[in-house]
């Protein structure tokens, strides 16, 4: 994610630039920095005496804060960035700002950019050096190879060559009191005050300095001086934007205006899914080089072995039956609690997989350094670039949800199961084990799942009202089965960690085998019934508990006509194909989970006795 803030104007701007990354810090924390426009006696690079200054370190952002007061730069013009990393670990080197090589220009960036490798190689011919592992490095150095006395220009020129996302802020010893902002797709807005113009990621950074915004759109670019703001279309004509009014206090602007973290990222969750898709789905074509894999190595795999805990685990299960399905070798799934204990085998040909939201969790750890002792290659998913699994496994995957700050799991969960997605098909069309064409059917839905995910979230004042009139109830059982399974038992998960209720996720075909023995007036029977090879068969469970007086809740499928007989609740989802419904069940069950403890006055982002990553035994 990353957060930007960007000011100029009649005031020091230090001060400014650490308190609005402060309060973007929700938005990444693992390293920070400032660059300005000083007004130093030494000059290099810009007109009298003005040179750009930066700091930045490593770690939360009052670690740059004192090097900052150390240093004692300050100026009117500069530019800020608090880091969540997706392409180099979280170093001092790979922090923002970036220099051009003249060092007359300072880039923030928040995204990803798909075609950088291809970029550098372009700018290293011509004379460009790198000192960064990051994507962004090449913005400054696009600048400073466009520049022909306007930024601006350049700023124009160089979002023209860039393939990706994000939002990118630049200032130019060359040009004082001058900041340019350009939006590809991530958010950017320009707050304007009597003391001069702002430009940040979110409302909330600079809530304190004024309440006036403008928001920039895709592939806008915009000029800001102390007294003046001008936006640009994408062929670069002045476009006039009226400014509105923020009345929000600063706490819930921090949560965009939602009541909770939690709340926020079930509805970041489109947005992470995409993140995680860019650069690895382009054009229709699988992209996996992270993998460190060859194609031969592929081809000769014999088995894939996952480790993982909690919602993590859930993912992992999903992994495991779309890769059977489209791969066809057999995948093994274990909690890496037990994994660690249990004197594994590990053959030749086998892959390796951890999934690890945190990057952190020892169990997690101790089951990868288990098997690395016993010769295995590992590949690590994690949403955590530099954390310790990321480290310490051959290769990374990252999943590019942004930070989370809710203990509860959500968006880094859709953005596992994408990975588990990605990774199925890149190994299918690399063995050839999915027809062409059915590879390009698969590819084509998998595109439109972040539409479907927003679509979902539409619905969340039905889920609430429908969680308004169950939440009561003492007994929550979440059935499903095959692709459904892994979402009953999330859904379960979810609800015990937030409500504190009682809840089991099952194989619907397993219940009455036990559960059944739970189910009366107090039990909620939540089935994950979309349209699929399976249905039919839930169908005839929900009857049998429905039987026993469950309440009935479904979550089907857009065309079904036939379920709203026999449950209490309903809630449709968009169609997609049988093994792509996993993503999308598990949205109304988040929400579901979430209205439900709200009822019961819990705290949902810090709930009790749990951690959002677990370093203990
Ligand atoms: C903790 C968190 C869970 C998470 C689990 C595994 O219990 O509260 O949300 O699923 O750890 O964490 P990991 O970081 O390894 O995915």
């Amino acid at each position: 994610m990353c957060g930007i803030v960007a000011y100029t104007g009649n005031k020091k701007c230090k001060d400014i630039l650490i308190k609005g990354l402060k309060r973007l810090e929700y938005r990444g924390y693992d390293s920070a920095g400032i660059a300005i426009i000083s007004d130093s006696a030494a000059a290099r690079s810009g007109p009298a005496g003005l040179e750009i200054k930066v700091v930045k370190e490593a770690g939360k952002i009052n670690i740059m804060e004192k090097e900052a007061g150390v240093l004692k730069i300050d100026g009117n013009c500069g530019i800020g960035h608090t880091r969540w990393a997706t392409h180099g670990e979280p170093t001092k080197i790979n922090a923002h700002p970036h220099l051009d090589g003249s060092g007359s220009i300072a880039v923030v960036h928040n995204g990803i950019i798909e075609n950088y490798a291809e970029l550098k190689e372009e700018l290293r011919k011509n004379g460009h050096k790198f000192i960064s592992e990051t994507d962004t490095e090449v913005l400054p150095h696009l600048l400073e190879e466009y520049y022909n006395g306007s930024l601006l220009a350049a700023m124009q020129k160089t979002i023209k060559k860039i393939k990706g996302s994000g939002t990118i802020v630049a200032i130019s010893s060359r040009q004082p009191g001058e900041i340019i902002g350009a939006r590809i797709t991530s958010p950017l807005v320009v707050g304007i005050s009597e003391d001069g113009n702002f430009l940040a990621s979110d409302i909330p950074a600079i809530l304190e300095h004024t309440r006036n915004f403008i928001v920039i759109n895709d592939f806008e670019t915009v000029r800001l001086t102390a007294d003046r703001v001008e936006v640009f279309d994408r062929k670069g004509k002045v476009i006039k934007r009226k400014p509105f009014k923020v009345n929000w206090d600063i706490g819930s602007a921090e949560k965009g205006g939602y009541d909770d973290f939690m709340l926020k990222e079930i509805f970041e969750q489109p947005y992470g899914v995409e993140e995680t898709m860019r650069g690895r789905l382009i054009d229709g074509e699988l992209s996996f080089n992270e993998l460190g894999l060859t194609a031969e190595q592929i081809k000769n795999l014999k088995k894939i072995q996952i480790i993982a805990c909690g919602t993590s685990y859930h993912a992992a299960l999903i992994g495991k039956q779309v890769i059977e399905n489209w791969v066809k070798i057999p995948v093994e799934v274990d909690f890496s609690s037990e994994y660690r204990y249990r004197n594994p085998i590990v053959e030749d040909n086998c892959l390796f997989m951890a999934i690890t939201q945190s990057g952190e969790t020892i169990d997690t750890l101790a089951a990868i350094r288990e098997a690395k002792s016993r010769g295995a290659k590992i590949v690590a998913i994690t949403n955590v670039v530099g954390s310790t699994v990321a480290r310490e496994s051959n290769s990374v995957i990252y999943t590019h949800a942004g930070p989370e700050i809710g203990v509860c799991a959500t968006k880094t969960f859709t953005a596992q199961i994408m990975v588990m997605y990605l990774i199925g098909l890149y190994f299918a069309r690399t063995r050839g084990s999915v027809s062409k064409s059915e590879l390009h059917k698969i590819i084509s839905e998998l595109k439109i799942i972040p539409q479907k995910i927003q679509n979902i979230l539409k619905g969340a004042d039905k889920i609430k009202q429908i969680a308004d009139k169950t939440y009561k109830h003492t007994c929550f059982l979440f059935l499903g089965r095959i692709y459904g399974l892994p979402s009953a038992m999330e859904g379960a998960l979810k609800l015990k960690e937030i409500s504190y209720i009682h809840a089991e996720g099952y194989p619907a075909g397993e219940m009455k085998h036990g559960p059944i023995a739970l189910t009366d007036e107090n039990t909620v029977v939540v089935g994950i019934m979309p349209a699929g090879s399976v249905y039919e068969k839930i169908l005839s469970n929900i009857q049998e508990v429905k039987a026993r007086k469950a309440t009935i809740f479904s979550i089907i499928s857009q065309k079904d006509k036939n379920t709203k007989k026999y449950a209490d609740y309903i809630f449709k989802i968009p169609e997609t194909l049988e093994e792509l419904y996993a993503i999308l069940t598990i949205i109304p069950i988040q929400l579901y989970s979430y209205y439900i403890a709200k009822n019961l006055k819990r705290n949902v982002d810090q709930p009790r006795n749990l951690a959002k990553s677990v370093t203990v035994e």
